[in-house]
Order: structure tokens, then C-alpha cells, then sequence
């Protein structure tokens, strides 16, 4: 690709995120991209844009020898593979906002990109418009960072936001949250905490060069919240967040997982409301940074996708610093967190995997107790399985 040539763009996917970056791209003027075809599933549905961009036929833009980019923007994670994979094998440079299929094939992915010597960019997948990979490849490229802790689903934040600071309830916000395309298409991907664990997953590999698998990740999400968590917090004067984290231990080790979280007001994490995404960074020396931004929606995700079309013009690719620093982290889940854990019966729940309980509350309506337990036992606990089981991480404030 030359650096003042006009880059030719092949995009598949034109719904919310699509959209949005055709928008974008119509208005932004020193962009040196444009669109030559765009590859959609449905031909019967009404478009908004000329029917000559359109085609149903993948390898019209697979097999196009005119188009640089492929831009991948579907919601169907198995054949987004095939797509990338095939786009990447074919040598052309790839952009995703699909951190289910970037997550679930990392490794593949990384390797594609090295055997053909090709770029993949992915910066909307994580956060929208955050530019956080860009950072943690760029600025933050040596060993000394200690954290990334943040909100990184902008769905189920603007349940929360709406539940806590409206009192709406959980299915008027989720059904709001999907109208206004913040949503999965699988809105389980994001009320179940996978959503925010394929983006840990990623920031995995950017933050300490670690490739590993979803599965590999505790996550555990919002769906199971009922008045009496709400009120708990409530009467707390604490929040609720769905949190995704991954940190360094003492020992030198990383875990990570993806929990709902109570927050107090002093937190930064606190101030991240509606669609917005926040995230924290802590380093050695740096100390606490904390960055905020949109993380969903047509045009936070489509300028994020503009952003790596735009890098693209000069070239450029993700080198995975963390990867070639040969860092050689391992991940644990040997490290206790301490958790409010509401259940209904005491058959539910297995007190033995608890370290220590410090709290242990009655009432006809449900009962809780605040203890700590390990990350393992949590990851293996069968008594999560029970529908009436719910779980936020308490952590300092207690
Ligand atoms: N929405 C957000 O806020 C957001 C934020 C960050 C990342 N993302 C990610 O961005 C991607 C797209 O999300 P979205 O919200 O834009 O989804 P969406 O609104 O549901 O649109 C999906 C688009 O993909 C097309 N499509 C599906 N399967 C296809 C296939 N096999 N070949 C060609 N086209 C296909 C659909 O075609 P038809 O139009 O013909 O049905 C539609 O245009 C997903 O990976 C999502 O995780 C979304």
C-alpha cells in the first residue's frame, strides 16, 4: 500500500457499526479511503445507501485484487473467521470490531498475521472508541505495568446506569439499551459477562503478551441482580458495575476475571455512566490513569474502525511488544476475592469453599453472606449453577 494512494475499502457488514462508519467516513475529508464494495447477508432489506455498493457474494471482495482493506463488521463470529482468515491469507490488511472471533481464534490470528506479513487492526473491538490496544502497544511497551481494570461493556452500563439512577427496570433497560444498537445481537453475550471477557481476553495479549482462550477466564454477569442487590447497594450508597480486570500478582503471575462490582462513589469507575466505557490503568511509576469514552453505538465504534483505516494508510501494525518481550507470564486463579453472595436457601451454597465469612444475614425475602474465597474455587463452584445464586465483588468496601 502506498501512503498517498487512495486505500480501497471491502466492508462486510452494514448494521449498526457498518453504518455508522460509512457516516464517518462520508464526513471525514482528509481520509484517504474509500469504499468499493460492501458485503451484506440479507439483499432484501431496505438500504439506505446506493444498491451498486452491495453484494451478498464474500469472494467479490475476498477475491478483489482492486481492494486493500477488508473491513469486517458482522455479528456472526464463525463466519467473521472465515472471512478474516481467508482476508489475511489472501495478504490484504484487515480491520475488526468482532471481539468474539478476534478472542476465540487469537492465537491463529496472531500467527496469520506473521505468515503473511499483513496487518490486523481491531482497536473498536475493545471498548469502541477508547483507543486503548493503540496505548497499551505504543505507550504503555515495557513490563512495568500492574493493572487493567475497567467498564467495558456499554450495554449492560446503561442497564445499571438506568436501573440505579431511574429506577427502571432490567428488561425496559435492556430492551432501551438494544433499540439504541449498544446491544449484542445475543444481548447474552453482554448481561453474562462474555462480552467484556473477549475484551479482556485481547487486552491480555497488548497488556502482558498472554494468548489465552475465553474459556480460561472466570466471568460471571448481571443477569441474576434482583431488587434486593439493587436495594443492597442502594442502602450502601454504592453502585453496581460489570467489571472485567486482569492483574499482576506478588508473585509475578496474572489473573483475571469478569465480575459485577460494587463501587463507591470515590472510585473513578463510578463516574462511567450509560453507554460509556471506563478504564484504569496502574503502572509501577505511572501510578493510576484512568481513561473514559463511548463503548458502543454506530459512530464511536465507526470512528474507532475510521482510526485504524486511517493507520493503515501509513502502514501500520500492531507489533505484540508484550509478545516479543518474551515476558513469559502465566496466568493463576490463586488469589482471593472477597464477595457478597445472596441465595435464597442455605442449600444452595457451598460455605466450605469460603476462606473466611465475615458477614452472614437472614430474611424471608434472601439471605447473603459477604466472604472470601479463591478465584479457583470460584471458577469450579457448581453451587453458581443455582438460579437464585448472585454475586458482587465487595472488594474494600467492607
Ligand atoms: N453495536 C455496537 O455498539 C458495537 C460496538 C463494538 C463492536 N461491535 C461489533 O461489531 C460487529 C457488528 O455489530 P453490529 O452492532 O453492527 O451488528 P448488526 O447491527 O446486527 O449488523 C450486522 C451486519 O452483519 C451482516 N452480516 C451478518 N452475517 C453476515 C455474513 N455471513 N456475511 C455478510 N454480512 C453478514 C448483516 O447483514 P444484513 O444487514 O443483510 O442483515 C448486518 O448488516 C459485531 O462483531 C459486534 O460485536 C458492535
Amino acid at each position: 500500500m502506498n501512503g498517498i494512494k487512495k486505500i480501497k475499502l471491502g466492508i462486510f457488514g452494514f448494521g449498526c457499526v457498518g453504518q455508522g462508519l460509512y457516516n464517518v467516513l462520508q464526513q471525514t475529508k482528509g481520509i484517504h479511503a474509500e469504499i468499493e464494495k460492501i458485503c451484506i447477508k440479507h439483499p432484501e432489506k431496505k438500504r439506505t445507501i446506493d444498491s451498486h455498493f452491495f453484494t451478498t457474494d464474500k469472494n467479490e471482495i475476498l477475491n478483489n485484487p482492486n481492494i486493500d482493506v477488508v473491513v469486517e463488521l458482522i455479528d456472526d463470529a464463525d463466519a467473521a473467521f472465515k472471512i478474516v482468515s481467508t482476508a489475511l491469507k489472501n495478504k490484504k490488511a484487515v480491520v475488526s470490531a468482532n471481539k468474539k472471533m478476534i478472542a476465540e481464534n487469537f492465537s491463529v490470528l496472531h500467527k496469520l498475521q506473521q505468515e503473511n506479513n499483513t496487518s490486523f487492526l481491531y482497536e473498536g473491538a475493545c471498548c469502541a472508541s477508547i483507543p486503548i490496544i493503540r496505548n497499551l502497544e505504543e505507550y504503555y511497551d515495557n513490563d512495568l505495568l500492574n493493572s487493567v481494570e475497567g467498564i467495558f461493556n456499554g450495554s449492560t452500563n446503561y442497564i445499571l446506569t438506568n436501573i440505579f439512577q431511574s429506577d427502571k427496570s432490567f428488561q425496559t433497560a435492556l430492551a432501551e439499551a438494544q433499540k439504541k444498537g449498544f446491544a449484542e445481537s445475543d444481548p447474552r453475550l453482554d448481561v453474562e459477562g462474555f462480552d467484556p471477557k473477549y475484551k479482556l481476553t485481547i487486552i491480555l495479549a497488548h497488556a502482558f503478551g498472554l494468548f489465552i482462550k475465553p474459556e480460561q477466564i472466570f466471568n460471571f454477569g448481571i443477569q441474576r441482580l434482583n431488587e434486593f442487590d439493587i436495594n443492597f447497594a442502594k442502602e450502601k450508597n454504592l453502585s453496581i458495575k460489570l467489571i472485567a480486570k486482569c492483574k499482576k500478582t506478588d508473585s509475578g503471575k496474572i489473573y483475571a476475571y469478569c465480575l459485577p462490582k460494587l463501587v463507591a462513589k470515590a472510585d473513578h469507575l463510578h463516574t462511567v455512566n450509560y453507554e460509556f466505557n471506563g478504564i484504569s490503568i496502574e503502572g509501577a511509576f505511572s501510578e493510576t490513569q484512568f481513561f473514559i469514552g463511548k463503548g458502543a453505538g454506530g459512530y464511536p465504534t465507526g470512528s474507532a474502525v475510521l482510526s485504524d483505516i486511517s493507520a493503515l494508510t501509513y502502514q501500520y501494525k500492531y507489533e505484540y511488544k508484550k509478545v516479543n518481550q518474551q515476558l513469559e507470564y502465566e496466568i493463576t486463579n490463586n488469589v482471593i476475592l472477597e464477595l457478597y453472595v445472596r441465595y435464597n436457601n442455605e442449600s444452595e451454597i457451598c460455605f466450605n469453599d469460603f476462606e473466611s465469612i465475615s458477614v452472614k444475614y437472614y430474611s424471608e425475602q434472601a439471605s447473603y453472606i459477604i466472604g472470601k474465597i479463591s478465584l479457583e474455587k470460584l471458577s469450579r463452584a457448581s453451587w453458581l449453577k443455582h438460579k437464585d445464586i448472585s454475586l458482587l465483588l465487595t472488594e474494600n468496601n467492607f
